[in-house]
């Protein structure tokens, strides 16, 4: 069955192009983003690892470990990872899984027969350090993902975690944030003394906290 938001994100043991791996191991108190990719030495995957590995360092800011994966074996990613670096000009800086068995893109549900009964989709799992998933994102193998929008709801993810809030449509780190529905106004006095705006009773607009 199809992982749901907040079920447990499965454990495995896998190889990846930087040795064997326990995912939750491997996780220990970070976030995760495990995405998969449909094959090696193509186009599309191409441009995704290298744009993954150029804007590495926003996820290590954000506490944020990344993994990719794709049906070929490790060898094939590790051959296919000098064109990467070639082409994209960063070399792939983060584990690959080599997943021939499909073991664990199974486990994910990341083949759909309908798509293809031989590729994996291009599936993106962001996974929470109390290791729950926290979104699933499905594109299919002629659309390259946007890896900017991972990282602005790994932002949205983090701070609705830290505080009573949400976030509007389009938000952006240091935009505006909402007052959660469950919060009454009596506790909202307390959780944000610096007040708010009412636009409607159910639509409370704040500037982000801590920014
Ligand atoms: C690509 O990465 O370009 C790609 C992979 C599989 C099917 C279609 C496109």
């Amino acid at each position: 069955m199809a992982l749901r938001l907040g079920d447990t994100a499965p454990d495995f043991t896998a190889e990846t192009t930087q040795g064997t791996i326990n995912f939750h191991e491997w996780l220990g108190t970070s976030w995760g983003v495990l995405f998969s990719h449909p094959k090696d030495f193509t186009p599309v995957c191409t441009t995704e690892l290298g744009y993954v590995a150029k804007i590495k360092p926003e996820f290590d800011k954000r506490n944020v470990k990344v993994i990719g994966l794709s049906v070929d074996n490790v060898e094939s990613h590790l051959k296919w990872e000098g064109d990467i670096g070639e082409t994209q000009g960063t070399p792939v800086n983060f584990p690959m899984i080599g997943d021939p068995d499909r073991k664990v893109s199974d486990l994910y549900d990341m083949i759909h027969p309908n798509a293809s009964d031989t590729m994996t989709v291009r599936s993106v799992f962001v996974i929470g350090p109390d290791k729950k998933v926290k979104l699933t994102i499905t594109y299919p193998a002629s659309t390259g993902r946007n890896f900017d929008e991972v990282l602005r709801v790994i932002d949205s993810l983090q701070l609705t975690a830290q505080f009573k809030v949400a976030t509007p449509a389009n938000w952006k780190d240091g935009g505006d944030v909402i007052i959660g529905a469950a919060v009454s106004d009596d506790e909202a006095k307390t959780l944000f003394p610096q007040g708010w705006t009412t636009v409607k009773p159910y639509l409370r607009v704040l500037p982000q906290p801590k920014k």
